[in-house]
């Protein structure tokens, strides 16, 4: 039994099903105010060592509308930023706490947490990984289409966390995924690796936006300076100018194509204001669609019906 969500190459998709299915019923809840308090009694700790609206936001309140209890650590206030490891944090807080989130920047922090804490621990974002948003995503595309296999997904600009997260939860999911990034900017090598051996959906990876965008059913996209990555700001501008989000990629598209971004967003950087407004009902969509799947993986991971092995 797994007990963590830590990236998106540790779920099946089978696991990924059932949280899509468990955020349905959670959003089915929440809009017809039906009891759903499955974390009665339960504290999750939240430790955020960037910044965040959407994550911090939609956990917090989620938390409590399951009945739990969210305690918000921030990395720079606790004994975490005066150098307290992640062994001991983590065994420390597994006596008190019932799950943890953390978003940080290493992926191995996380890692390393969730082998010594004995709870639960969800990535709420890393350098590499930003699986409950990407959830998210999966989660608004299947009610847009009512269906995932067989898609076009596409992915316009850095080859980031949330790139990383896109590819291995969209060909999972039986979806076709290109990607468009400039030299330099590549997914991690790990996941092209995964990839490169998945069998029942097509992955290429290509400089040139346009041929990533035609017949595209779903457009997704990333700012181009992440968290950590300011000093390089500049040269990223420059590298990744090419990789924007506007009218003519979209004239590729198919005609219904979606358009998603996980936000904050940098209009006239990876995407155009008239595109962003255009799509903006589907992108707060995905945006509310955080806080349902987010209540789906805490009741999952807290005894509800945890993930296959
Ligand atoms: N998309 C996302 O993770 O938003 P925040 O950085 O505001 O949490």
């Amino acid at each position: 039994m797994k007990k963590d969500l830590l990236k998106m190459l540790d779920l099946s998709r089978s696991d990924i099903e059932k949280i899509l299915d468990m955020a349905d019923q959670m959003k089915f809840n929440q809009r017809h105010n039906l009891p759903h308090r499955y974390l009665d009694g339960k504290t999750v700790v939240m430790i955020f060592k960037k910044n965040s609206t959407r994550t911090r936001v939609s956990f917090e309140t989620g938390i409590y509308q399951l009945g739990g209890h969210g305690i918000y650590l921030s990395g720079k206030e606790s004994q975490i930023v005066r150098g307290e490891s992640m062994e001991d944090t983590a065994r420390t807080l597994a006596r008190y706490c019932d799950a943890v989130v953390i978003r940080t920047y290493d992926q191995q922090e996380v890692e390393t947490l969730a082998s010594f804490a004995k709870i639960p621990v969800i990535n709420g974002m890393t350098d590499f990984s930003h699986p409950c948003q990407v959830l998210a995503d999966l989660m608004t595309v299947r009610e847009h289409y009512a269906l995932l296999e067989g898609l076009n997904a596409c992915y316009i600009g850095d080859g980031d966390n949330m790139c990383n997260s896109l590819i291995v939860g969209c060909l999972k999911c039986g979806m076709n995924v290109r990607v468009a990034c400039p030299e330099g900017y590549e997914p991690a090598q790990e996941v092209l690796d995964f990839a490169a051996g998945v069998k029942d959906a097509s992955f290429s990876l290509t400089r040139n936006p346009l041929e990533a965008a035609r017949d595209a059913d779903v457009v997704f996209t990333d700012v181009w300076v992440s968290q950590g990555k300011e000093d390089e700001a500049e040269q990223r501008r420059l590298a990744l100018a090419g990789y924007q989000v506007n009218e003519a990629l979209m004239a590729v598209t198919h005609p219904d194509c979606m358009v998603q971004h996980c936000l904050p967003a940098h209009r006239g950087e990876e995407i155009v204001s008239e595109v962003f407004e255009h799509h903006a009902d589907q992108i707060f969509e995905e945006t509310e669609n955080r806080l349902h799947v987010q209540k789906a993986v805490l009741f999952l991971l807290m005894g509800g019906d945890p993930f296959e092995d």
